[in-house]
């Protein structure tokens, strides 16, 4: 497995792999995103990291083969970015809540989310009313 950005040569793998999720594909970049690719390229997940002031979105979260690493490698990946970049991170999700601890994130009311990533289009519709906020 490799994971590298996603270039729009991967754009229809990566709706088809968030529609079968149903994830929102709103105001999704594929610059934003990392994939993680077969040896024979074939695309077994990605995760997206937006970028705000001081902060980022982690967003978009899927894989092909659930329980192989791929997700823990993914999301480990962009928070080492994030890191490196000193930003926090925050994510929502309607049915991921028990799998993001494992990384540092906790569920925080969405008060308590910068402001910059509260008027991302994720935060502001994307995402059902109903999705909770983690953060880290
Ligand atoms: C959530 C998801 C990204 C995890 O990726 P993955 O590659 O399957 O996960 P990993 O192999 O890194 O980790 C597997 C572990 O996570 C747990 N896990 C997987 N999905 C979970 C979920 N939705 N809730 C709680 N735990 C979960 C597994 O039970 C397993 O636990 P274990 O380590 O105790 O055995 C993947 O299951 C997925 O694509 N889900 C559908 C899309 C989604 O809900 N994305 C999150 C929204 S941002």
């Amino acid at each position: 497995m490799t994971l590298r950005p996603a270039t729009n040569a991967d754009r229809d793998a990566i709706a088809a792999l968030l529609a079968h999720h149903r994830l929102p594909l709103d105001g999704f970049r594929v610059d934003d995103a990392t994939v993680a690719v077969a040896n024979d390229g074939t695309l077994l997940g990605l995760a997206a990291l937006e970028r705000y002031d001081g902060a980022a979105l982690l967003r978009s979260v899927a894989v092909v083969d659930a329980g192989q690493g791929v997700g823990a490698a993914l999301v480990r990946h962009l928070l080492g970015q994030a890191d490196a970049e000193g930003r926090r991170v925050v994510l929502l999700t309607t049915t991921a809540d028990g799998y993001f601890p494992r990384f540092g994130f906790s569920v925080v009311s969405r008060d308590e989310v910068p402001a910059s990533v509260q008027a991302s289009e994720e935060f502001r519709g994307a995402c059902p009313a109903s999705a909770v906020a983690m953060m880290r």
